[in-house]
């Protein structure tokens, strides 16, 4: 690909998403979306109060970890009502089976999570819905829009399992499944545009009236595309020099933009490559280009981590007789461990031929995303202010330094004084309980302790009275314990009403919060059964697994249960709202 074609192509890109087979909108429709989209923002942002609607009902419910199907999901009930339908939206985890199987027209919103797995608040009603004697749908007409994230292996699975598991149970599919890659807001548009007609003419034409949701379709003011610029007011590294991490915190003002939050919410931020970065890419390629490509490099698109379009590409050129194997035989498995921690350039340079041209490697490139970050402030006590705790990724493979993109363009290059383009992510499952008495239990090792900052901040405006129990860790006391005079104080003060700290490497054999859990299991049992709540915040791939564990086990151990009596009461905790993960 030339320079030329290049530009060609990323200009029709702008004009027309790439849609999956079987969705039919561009040129005038794609305009009239955009208008539709617009439109309907500006009734999304004045309909705080709606009560009732009155039409066909139709029941739009979402699966979600972060809101952004939920978010879908308010949009799509906003276009139903428009089509003359009267829209519930539910929550995944609010769903009573028998009614569902009822129910004659349902769009299906689901993000997908872990490895191919449900979100959180999905899993029960999945599990349900797979039983034996789970009831047929027979009279259900259905549409599913699916997010994900091209990027993993198992992309958008979650959606695919329902689409797949609603018509096997005898639902009628109105219109194909969509699949959505990280930018997904055009192509979800899109969807609801065209399932809406389709599906408001299937079932009966009676019309009810329905409860609407107070307040909830308010959109956040700023979003992707309409970011907020939050100036940098502190930055301060919470690490000790000699920890083998870098965790920073920063506070940004809202100034006057009006803009607020929730404790539990997120904060994302909109990527910049590094300069560094993007002047290696250009010195590998030996190349100069014009200012619109100077611009897609450093804000666009996400040259660093490389996109499976990207190995391909280099897996059928190169002249590395494993890697080429990997490729041809798509071994998944091979290529995951071969590719972990590799960057583009890294890939190209090593492996790459030098017949990949600049512009055939920009093709590859995905757009760049913004990156989520658990807010670790209240706003309650932090007036007009958000902080973040964030750990820095830089690591090094075969001697080449890396350095995330995000992560390390605010802790080296972001200066105070700067401002930088963010918006928040509402999540309304990882929420402190409104009853003030109810105990908490916080497991939040890393980075994790972010959201219970500010969750204990929150508590502590509000003077709410019920006991708080938190559980960190990391490798060394001496360098990791972050937020430690915090912390101290809020122990000090009795906010804290029972800490729990679990370094792994001061001593011979590793200690984890879940080991911290394991020994406290009588009294974390206790605190459930008091009407506690359960949270986790960090690393999900190992750490939220453990710690899933160990509560299984101090529950049978404590609760004198079986094993499967112990999923029963986690499930219950989770139906009640009383078990919610942040991790990632
Ligand atoms: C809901 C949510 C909340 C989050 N909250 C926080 C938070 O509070 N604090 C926080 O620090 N992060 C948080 N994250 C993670 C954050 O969004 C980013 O993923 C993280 O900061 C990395 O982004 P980056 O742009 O710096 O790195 P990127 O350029 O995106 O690079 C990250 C990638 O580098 C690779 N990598 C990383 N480390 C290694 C290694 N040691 N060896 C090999 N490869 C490696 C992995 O492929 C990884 O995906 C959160 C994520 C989500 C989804
Ligand atoms: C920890 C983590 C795991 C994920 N796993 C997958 C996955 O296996 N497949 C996929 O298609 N997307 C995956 N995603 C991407 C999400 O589905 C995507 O970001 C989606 O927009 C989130 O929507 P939500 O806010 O409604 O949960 C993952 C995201 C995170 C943070």
């Amino acid at each position: 690909m030339d320079k030329d074609e290049f530009l060609e192509f990323l200009e029709n890109q702008e004009e027309s998403p790439i849609l999956p087979k079987g969705l039919p909108i561009s040129g005038k429709q794609k305009d009239w979306i955009g208008g539709l989209l617009s439109g309907l923002q500006i009734q999304v942002a004045t309909m705080g109060g709606t009560s009732e609607a009155a039409g066909k009902p139709i029941t739009i419910v979402y699966g979600t970890q972060t809101g952004n199907s939920e978010a879908m999901a308010e949009e799509a009930a906003v276009a139903a009502k428009k089509y003359g339908m009267a829209p519930k939206v539910i929550d995944m985890g609010d769903i009573e089976l028998a009614k569902f199987a009822q129910t004659e027209r349902i769009l299906l919103v689901t993000s997908t999570y872990g490895e191919g797995e449900m979100p959180d608040n999905a899993q029960i009603i999945w599990e349900e819905i797979n039983a034996k004697d789970a009831p047929k749908f027979e009279n259900t007409f259905f549409s599913v829009l699916a997010l994900g994230d091209t990027s993993y292996d198992q992309f958008c699975e979650a959606g695919i399992q329902w689409d797949t598991r609603l018509a096997a149970l005898g639902a009628t599919r109105v219109t194909e499944r969509v699949d959505c890659d990280v930018d997904y807001e055009d192509l979800a548009m899109g969807w609801i545009e065209k399932v809406m007609p389709i599906i408001t003419e299937k079932g009966s034409q009676e019309t009810v009236s329905v409860e609407g949701d107070k307040g909830k379709s308010v959109k956040p003011k700023f979003d992707k595309k309409n970011p907020l610029e939050a100036e940098l007011l502190t930055k301060r590294v919470l690490s000790g020099e000699k920890s083998s991490k870098e965790i920073v915190h920063f506070e940004f003002s809202l100034g006057d933009s009006g803009e607020t939050y929730l404790a539990g919410d997120a904060l994302n931020i909109i990527p910049e490559n590094r300069p560094d970065l993007i002047q290696e890419i250009l010195d590998l390629f030996d190349t100069n280009p014009g200012e619109e490509i100077m611009k897609r490099l450093q804000y666009e698109l996400e040259i660093r981590t490389p996109s499976k379009e990207l190995v391909e590409l280099v897996g059928n050129k190169t002249e590395d007789q494993e890697m080429r194997r990997m490729v041809e035989n798509n071994d998944k498995v091979a290529i995951e461990d071969f590719m972990w921690g590799l960057d583009s350039y890294q890939l190209i340079k090593s492996y790459g031929t030098g017949n990949i041209t600049f512009y055939d490697f920009l093709n590859t490139c995905k757009s760049l995303s913004p990156r989520a970050y658990s807010i670790s402030s209240s706003i309650k006590k932090h007036d007009g202010e958000v902080h973040l705790t964030i750990g820095s990724v830089r690591y090094k493979r075969e001697d080449r330094q890396q350095n995330g993109v995000v992560s390390t363009f605010l802790a080296d290059l972001a200066k105070v004084g700067d401002k930088v383009k963010c918006y928040f992510s509402p999540n309304k499952q990882f929420k402190i309980p409104e009853d003030g008495n109810k105990p908490i239990i916080m497991v939040g090792p890393g980075t994790g302790i972010a959201p219970f900052r500010a969750f204990l901040e929150e508590r502590e405006a509000d003077g709410a009275k019920g006991d708080n129990w938190l559980l960190f860790g990391d490798r060394n006391k001496e360098h990791d314990f972050i937020y430690k005079e915090e912390i101290e104080a809020m122990q000090d003060s009795g906010l804290i009403t029972k800490l729990d700290l679990a370094f792994s490497r001061d001593q011979d054999e590793k200690i984890y919060v879940q080991d911290k859990m394991r020994e406290n299991g009588a009294e974390m049992f206790a605190w459930l059964e008091r009407g506690g709540y359960f949270f986790i915040c960090g690393d999900a791939y190992r750490m939220a697994k453990d710690v899933d564990i160990a509560l299984h086990q101090l529950i049978q151990k404590h609760g004198l249960m079986s094993e499967d009596e112990s999923v029963s009461y986690v499930n219950k905790l989770k139906k009640e709202k009383r078990y919610v993960r942040d991790v990632y």
